[in-house]
């Protein structure tokens, strides 16, 4: 579907509902394009299922579809040539419920887990509020291109016995989608100190045109090591219902992680929540490429138009720029420069890292219209300094 059909059938105008993106934008007047939810309602195939569900009216305890995983392999099958065995699949509330329940069952209080800053923040807030040390390792910024600092890693792996790399893939805010090279490499270090890989696909299935998707577990030697996270919450924008899979194939680490899971009564799936997944899984692959087509276009025409201004990531997949103000900012942070000056709410960089107060995180999962409407507020303003 090209982006223009997309758009004229999906997106939706939030500004009056109750979702937090807008709400918080009519509260501080300013547009809104900061936390990681779209302008997009659900393709209308999967709106029809949903309705049926409700309008039958069994709300009674209810079982997954029977072929649940066996769509939830054709979607990863076709999308990136990867399937996973059934057994090996757990549910969570979510990538951040997995997160912390994976750390908790796998390690010890005061262990240390590694992180690659600037990140999305419950990483750091998850580790750290599981009383494990969080340890730090700063991407490059290699004019744009953020990449491992490969020396960094192996030393402080080495330096803190670290036990977990927790992999952000793709990674938000930064937009990298690794390739295999650079996946290879670094699993490679973590293997070579029996470090615990475990990657957050989440933004897996927003990928920009000429980039591909690396799933972890698609690099079959290392598979004893990784754990991998995923779910179609941010591809669908289905934040409401929390469902979420973390696949172990290790089954040391399988069983620790569902003895942790019974011990905290969770692991249980909840069938209503699964269900948007399960119908996008099997309708959404035609609203996914039209997801995709807007949301290249949108990061094309910011890109073109403030390039000769800013300093900005290369975003290879996810629907998140990072945009560096420097200059323009001054004394003021990115976000408040956006807000108080162009009427941009936006989400401050250093929340995802304290040396980043100049940048800002960019929403692109709206309409054309509403990026035209950023990006002239932002020339505006840009050209007056
Ligand atoms: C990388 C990443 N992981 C996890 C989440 C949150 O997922 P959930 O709402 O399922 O906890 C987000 C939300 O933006 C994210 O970007």
């Amino acid at each position: 579907m090209d982006s223009k059909t997309f758009v004229e059938k999906y997106y939706i105008d939030r500004s009056k509902n109750n979702g937090v993106k807008w709400s918080r934008g009519r509260k501080m007047k300013a547009l809104p394009l900061w936390i990681a939810d779209m302008d997009f309602k659900d393709d209308e195939r999967v709106l029809k299922k949903l309705k049926e569900f409700i309008d039958f009216g069994d709300f009674g305890y209810n079982n997954l579809p029977e072929d649940y995983f066996k769509v939830f392999n054709a979607y990863h099958k076709k999308r990136n040539d990867i399937e996973y065995e059934q057994e090996h699949i757990r549910f969570t509330k979510g990538a951040v419920d997995a997160i912390h329940q994976l750390i908790c069952a796998l390690t010890n209080k005061g262990d240390a887990i590694m992180i690659n800053t600037p990140l999305y923040p419950p990483f750091k807030a998850t580790i750290a509020s599981c009383k494990r040390k969080v340890i730090e390792s700063e991407m490059i910024n290699d004019n744009g291109h953020f990449i491992f600092d490969y020396k960094d890693i192996e030393r402080k792996i080495i330096k803190h016995k670290v036990k977990i790399l927790m992999l952000c893939s793709p990674h938000n805010p930064l937009g990298r989608v690794y390739t295999f090279e650079e996946l290879d490499r670094l699993f490679a270090i973590c293997k070579k100190y029996k470090v615990l890989v475990v990657s957050d696909e989440v933004h897996g299935d927003i990928i920009i045109k000429e980039h591909k998707f690396i799933p972890a577990l698609s690099l079959k030697k290392y598979k004893n090591m990784i754990i991998t996270i995923t779910a179609v919450s941010k591809t669908f924008s289905l934040a409401v219902f929390s469902h979420c899979h973390v696949i172990i194939p290790n089954k040391n680490l399988r069983r620790k992680f569902i003895y942790y899971q019974q011990s905290i009564h969770s692991g249980s799936v909840n069938v209503f929540n699964a269900l948007p997944s399960y119908y996008n899984y099997l309708y959404g692959d035609e609203w996914l490429d039209g997801v995709n087509e807007v949301i290249y276009e949108n990061y094309s025409y910011f890109r073109c138009k403030l390039s000769p201004y800013l300093n900005m990531t290369d975003m290879e997949g996810s629907y998140l720029l990072f945009v560096n103000m420097t200059p323009y900012c001054k004394d003021k942070s990115g976000y408040d420069f956006l807000l108080e000056d162009c009427h941009l709410l936006v989400n401050p960089g250093e929340s995802f890292d304290p040396r980043y107060r100049s940048w800002v995180r960019i929403n692109l999962a709206t309409s054309p219209k509403n990026i035209r409407k950023a990006v002239n507020s932002i020339l505006k303003l840009i050209k007056t300094k």
